[in-house]
């Protein structure tokens, strides 16, 4: 209960109300106290006044009158020579005395409390003014008694009813609460925990509905996560649905590669020269296969594996990437042109700059092919104090559009037909593996040029 918002208010709202009524109560018995103290004093004056009519009242008259105002004795003095005096036997001496003439508020405050907390019962002399001017001043003395009595009987009710009305405001302010705050927040509450028991489902998002504008707010922001949230699990789950795909993909492959290895090893055999002059380049291509597919299993993640540098001359790789380009292009006029002084080596990982410079490659023949025009792939390499430059260079149509907004990044930029959209984001990742960087250096409608810049 008191860890809740509503009780907590609840409990708030009782000791406010009570702390509030204290401030009433203590001027109020205060008050009540100097109203009974006058009237003492006028009932006092009106008995007194009986003297007027005859001087000297029977002893059993003057008794019945002070007992009628519940004093002991009046003093009422008319003015400076005159004055009437009415007195009965006195229980014990006067205790204190108090001038109501000129007392302050405060005097008033402090004198009231502690007649409630003073036990004893006491006499005290009351001096006031009398009323309608009948008199310079009044004096009464009077039993304690019944004025505490009376003050605690007042005080009492007062209390009673402080605590009738905190409880009423109190009930109404906890049902206010629960309607206006808690049962919104339990709502919210019931959204968040109903979203994140399946927040693939993009039917959980919070639909904002709170008229209370913190909440709305608290809502609208909710909403922006979820949403947000729900897209990239999304995106996630394609992406390893990919992963395990690509995992299935290269095992089986593996095994069907490992077979045509078996079958060009027996055609490696062949005394046909186009054969014997053809079957390395086919070996080689598909060792290389076997070998990505091998990496991919054991790695098992989308990282490449750290490149294993070796010195390379660079020269061979390009041929090995022309001669299988070549067969590829039999149909299009694609001449692919090898720019590089000869015994030009490098630190590279041999497999990885083979895929990074085949894909650039390709990529170059495929735009040619497309533009249906005859066109170049040239391939250069530079070398200055410390790096290494090889440049890919094409005079085809260029980059598209959005190939050029999403440059490097998977699945995003590819536009050709049977295209994956991988292959130059796969390459600049295998180059920077390298410690290097892939590059656009150029491209327009006079061709594209893509460098890889290797440290040395
Ligand atoms: N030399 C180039 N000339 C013109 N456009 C190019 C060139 N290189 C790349 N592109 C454009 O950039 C896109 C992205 O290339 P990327 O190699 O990343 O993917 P892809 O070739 O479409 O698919 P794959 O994953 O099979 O390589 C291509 O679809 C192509 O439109
Ligand atoms: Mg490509």
């Amino acid at each position: 209960m008191h860890n809740t918002l509503s009780g907590r208010f609840l409990i708030l709202t009782i000791i406010f109300v009570m702390l509030a009524e204290i401030m009433i109560f203590v001027p109020s018995v205060a008050r009540f106290r100097e109203d009974y103290l006058l009237s003492r004093l006028e009932r006092g004056q009106i008995a007194s006044l009986a003297l007027l009519a005859d001087d000297s009242i029977e002893a059993d008259l003057e008794e019945e009158l002070l007992l009628n105002a519940e004093v002991f004795n009046v003093v009422l003095r008319r003015d400076e020579a005159r004055q009437l005096i009415l007195s009965a036997p006195m229980p014990q001496p006067i205790h204190k005395t108090f001038d109501l003439r000129d007392a302050s508020a405060l005097e008033l405050i402090r004198d009231a409390m502690s007649r409630v907390f003073d036990r004893e019962e006491r006499v005290i002399r009351v001096i006031g003014n009398p009323v309608r001017d009948a008199g310079l001043m009044i004096e009464v003395s009077l039993n304690t008694g019944p004025l505490r009595m009376a003050m605690i009987d007042y005080g009492l009710r007062i209390l009673l009813l402080s605590a009738v009305i905190s409880v009423i405001t109190a009930i109404m302010l906890f049902v206010a609460v629960r309607r206006l705050m808690v049962q919104p927040i339990k709502r919210v509450v019931g959204d968040m925990q109903a979203y994140a028991n399946n927040p693939e489902d993009a039917r959980n998002v919070i639909k904002p509905s709170a008229s209370i504008s913190e909440l709305r707010e608290a809502e609208e922001a909710l909403l922006k996560l979820e949403t947000q949230l729900t897209s990239s699990l999304k995106q996630k789950e394609r992406l390893a649905q990919l992963g395990s795909a690509v995992a299935k993909i290269s095992h089986d492959l593996r095994n069907i590669l490992t077979s045509a290895q078996l079958f060009t090893d027996r055609i490696e055999m062949s005394e046909d020269p186009v054969v014997t002059r053809m079957a390395p380049k086919l070996v080689g291509s598909i060792t290389r296969a076997v070998k990505l597919c091998e990496t991919t299993l054991t790695f098992g993640k989308a990282e490449e594996p750290a490149p294993r540098l070796a010195s390379l001359e660079l020269s061979e790789i390009i041929n090995d990437i022309f001669a299988s380009e070549r067969l590829a292009s039999t149909d299009a006029e694609v001449a692919f042109v090898e720019d590089i002084s000869p015994g030009f080596t490098l630190m590279a990982d041999n497999e990885q700059l083979y895929r990074v410079i085949a894909n650039l490659v390709r990529n170059a023949r495929q735009a040619i092919v497309s533009s249906g025009k005859a066109g170049e792939v040239r391939v250069q390499a530079a070398q200055t104090e410390d790096c290494v430059e090889i440049t890919v260079s094409d005079n085809g149509p260029g980059l598209p559009p959005k190939a050029r907004e999403h440059l490097f990044a998977a699945f995003q930029g590819g536009v050709s037909k049977g295209g994956s959209g991988l292959g130059l984001a796969i390459s600049a990742e295998l180059i920077r593996g390298h410690g290097g960087e892939l590059l656009l250096q150029k491209s327009d409608e006079t061709g594209t040029e893509f460098v890889i810049r290797l440290n040395r």
